[in-house]
């Protein structure tokens, strides 16, 4: 099997490793912000990500270090302050988060190792906590729950997200961009039209999902719940809850923004279906005009958006895309735009021109895995 770079890179720093896993970013193709309302959306697991090695000490100390310290400083945790550990608003939280999940049975020292860009919108931070959660996971770890429990485990950061972004990091298959539900959480693969090209541009505006960002995000799911209940979803429900019967009914909320974001999110979790349904048909034309719709909602009516990324869209139109949107939590970060293996060199070069520090193909590819280290016993991990 070849090892993904960064586990290659941990590996190759800790050479008497006896354990080492692996989890990957994302791109979500449509379904932005309707996770945290109980509605589908349709990521891809990436091939970059994020790796944690490991290695067994004498005493009881979590012992956490990073391939680049100089950006991300080293902690010492007793494992029994794992559970209660404060957080600290670093890196750090979000391995804590991964290892309450399935934390170790001794003390161990931990090297980590990402060739993911941070707060780009690609969910590096989701990648850190199911690298963690998986290290010490039992072999036959129901991945479902998993991602479940790793959703549930990093809103110990401070943001009331949803369980997309550890459910790709998870679930991810070559070729397939996954078709999620939740609650419970549910993944059907839909397989990529061998033809289609999804270009990955970074805007350089960072977008941190512990940062000053996260009462911007955590609003929007207030306002959803809120209006999830105006509309008669039960106590406590979301809207999911309200039936599709009703959507319509959000044109007669009477608060406007509430109005604005529900109609979003019921739109987009729609023009997440007829995704799918596109994709099936290996219709891009229907699926590029899709996620073009999608970026105006987001920028419009949900007000996620960002002058330096809507830069980036407008120049891939311009260069051929079938369409282009923000992804992720938006406020910065990347847009994704949809091409043919022919088009995508140029939609990226444009993109590049407009601003973009750096533009890749994404491949849809495998979910987190777990191995042994270099120095493990035959058949360990
Ligand atoms: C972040 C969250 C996800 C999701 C997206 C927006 O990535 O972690 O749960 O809400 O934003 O679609």
């Amino acid at each position: 099997m070849d090892l993904p770079t960064p586990l290659r890179r941990v590996f190759a720093a800790m050479p008497d490793a006896t354990l080492g896993a692996f989890a990957p970013g994302r791109v979500n193709l449509i379904g932005e912000h309707t996770d945290y309302s109980g509605l589908p959306v349709l990521p891809f697991a990436l091939p970059f990500g994020v790796a944690i090695a490991a290695r067994p000490r004498h005493d009881d100390l979590v012992c956490l270090r990073h391939l680049e310290p100089d950006r991300f400083a080293a902690a010492v945790i007793p494992r029994a302050e794992l559970a209660n550990r404060p957080r600290t608003g670093t890196w750090v939280d979000y391995v804590v988060a991964g290892l309450r999940c399935q934390p170790p049975a001794n003390g161990v020292d931990l090297l980590l190792g990402a060739d993911l860009p941070i707060a780009a919108g690609l969910s590096s931070s989701a990648a850190l906590v199911c690298a963690a959660a998986l290290l010490f996971a039992p072999r036959d770890v129901d991945r479902l729950h998993l991602a479940e429990q790793c959703a549930a485990a990093e809103r110990y950061v401070g943001t009331e997200a949803g369980g997309m972004d550890q459910a790709a990091a998870l679930l991810g298959q070559p070729g397939h961009a996954l078709f999620l539900h939740f609650r419970p959480l549910r993944a059907t693969a839909v397989p990529l039209p061998h033809s289609a090209a999804v270009v990955v541009a970074d805007s350089g505006v960072r977008a941190e999902k512990g940062g000053v960002l996260q009462a911007a995000y955590n609003e929007r799911v207030h306002q959803c719940r809120r209006a999830a209940s105006l509309l008669g979803a039960p106590a406590g429900g979301l809207l999911g809850d309200v039936p599709t019967s009703q959507w319509a009914a959000s044109a007669a909320l009477a608060d406007p923004l509430l109005r604005r974001r529900a109609g979003f999110v019921f739109a987009e979790a729609a023009r997440t279906s007829a995704a799918v349904a596109a994709l099936r048909q290996g219709d891009l034309p229907e699926l590029g005009r899709l996620l073009t719709s999608s970026h105006r909602g987001l920028t419009d009516d949900y007000e996620v958006g960002h002058p330096a990324v809507d830069a980036l869209v407008r120049a891939a139109h311009a260069a051929g895309a079938f369409g282009a949107r923000i992804v992720g939590a938006g406020f910065g970060g990347s847009a994704i735009a949809l091409g043919t293996r022919e088009t995508a060199a140029a939609i990226a070069a444009a993109m590049r021109a407009a601003g973009a520090g750096s533009t890749f193909v994404a491949e849809p590819s495998a979910g987190a895995c777990r191995v042994a280290g270099p120095d493990a016993a035959p058949n360990a991990g």
